[in-house]
């Protein structure tokens, strides 16, 4: 049942909600189908996915922190072949929208990897630009806008889907990175992914990761999530999917105030699997004690004088085609 009060429409995509499972926190959607009505969430953001099966880091992959958890999965999936052929069928038995995360280790591989999901059944792309360029020693493409602008080029030049790409908050300034993924033809902005993060087993002297460094989640980030989002929110004209340590309806208001039209949850899926149906609840629940018609009044309403009446959840680059 569609529920005009929570609707959103991002680049082109009609939620039912605003709540996302955020990529890597939620499977492929199926495994959490016991726990959570998956007809009930906005849309399902599937695991990150390469052309060829990954296998991930070695050692432990996971480790809690001070409210949150520091992981070092090493983007472990079974490639795009076997999601098409055993996953996504199953997927699509959910009347649930399917955004597919993709990485890849040079702009080529990542053209492959939008090339190969372009099909029936698949409703967005969202790119990890956090992964390293192999080809320039290792630096993440989402640091440096030359990159990230190139990466994103050459998965719209392989895609009918809408593109969403996924920011790394381990830049100086998250802006330009907004800005350039925006030229580049982005048509939303998920952000943030993971802080690069590390911890020490002070009774072994060694790094507890196998990894060594892992990116930290959960509330302990919402705070540096909320920031930027609110500084991309004034600067870029298409649509924010906000996240970083949302647990209650409080954490997703906080993000649409500060600019974004739809949230994801990630890490609280970890620990609170049925995460995304009591936000559901409490967003309506909200609406009705505030007297709100359509929660997307609210998106930018903290946002400084004159840049509150910009209609964030209308614009993106999909429409414009
Ligand atoms: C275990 C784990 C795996 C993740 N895997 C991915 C991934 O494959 N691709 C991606 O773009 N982000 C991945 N993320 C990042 C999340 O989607 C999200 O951006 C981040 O964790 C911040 O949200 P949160 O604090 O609600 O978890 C992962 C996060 C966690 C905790």
């Amino acid at each position: 049942m569609v529920n005009s009060l929570l609707a959103v429409t991002i680049a082109g995509l009609h939620l039912k909600t605003p709540l996302i499972a955020a990529s890597g926190t939620f499977g492929f959607g199926v495994e959490f189908a016991d726990l959570v009505n998956l007809n009930q969430v906005g849309a399902i953001c599937v695991k990150g996915l390469s052309l060829t099966p990954c296998a991930g880091n070695k050692g432990q992959r996971v480790v809690s922190t001070p409210s949150g958890i520091l992981n070092a999965i090493g983007l472990e999936n079974p490639g795009c072949t076997y999601f098409l052929e055993h996953i996504l069928p199953q997927l699509r038995t959910y009347q649930v929208p399917v955004i597919v995360n993709i990485y890849g280790h040079s702009v080529e591989e990542y053209a492959a990897v939008a090339q190969a999901l372009d099909v029936e059944g698949i409703d967005a792309l969202e790119i990890n630009i956090s992964c390293p360029n192999v080809k320039q020693g290792g630096l993440a493409f989402g640091t440096d806008p030359h990159m990230a602008t190139s990466v994103v080029q050459a998965v719209k030049k392989n895609t009918h889907k809408p593109v969403i790409t996924k920011l790394s908050p381990n830049v100086t300034d998250i802006v330009s990175l907004a800005r350039a993924v925006e030229d580049a033809g982005s048509d939303a902005l998920s952000l943030i992914n993971t802080l690069l993060g590390m911890k020490i087993d002070v009774r072994a002297r060694k790094p507890v990761l196998g990894n060594i460094v892992g990116g930290l989640s959960g509330p302990a980030i919402r705070p540096v999530a909320v920031r930027m989002v609110y500084q991309v929110a004034q600067q870029v004209h298409i649509p924010i999917i906000g996240m970083g340590g949302i647990a209650t309806a409080q954490d997703a208001l906080e993000f649409m105030l500060a600019g974004a039209s739809a949230i994801a949850v990630g890490t609280a899926n970890l620990y609170q699997p049925d995460t995304l149906c009591t936000l559901t609840q409490d967003l309506q629940d909200y609406c009705a004690r505030e007297q709100i018609s359509c929660l997307q009044e609210i998106v930018g309403q903290a946002l400084p004088q004159g840049k509150k009446s910009m209609p964030y959840f209308s614009r993106n680059n999909y429409d414009k085609k």
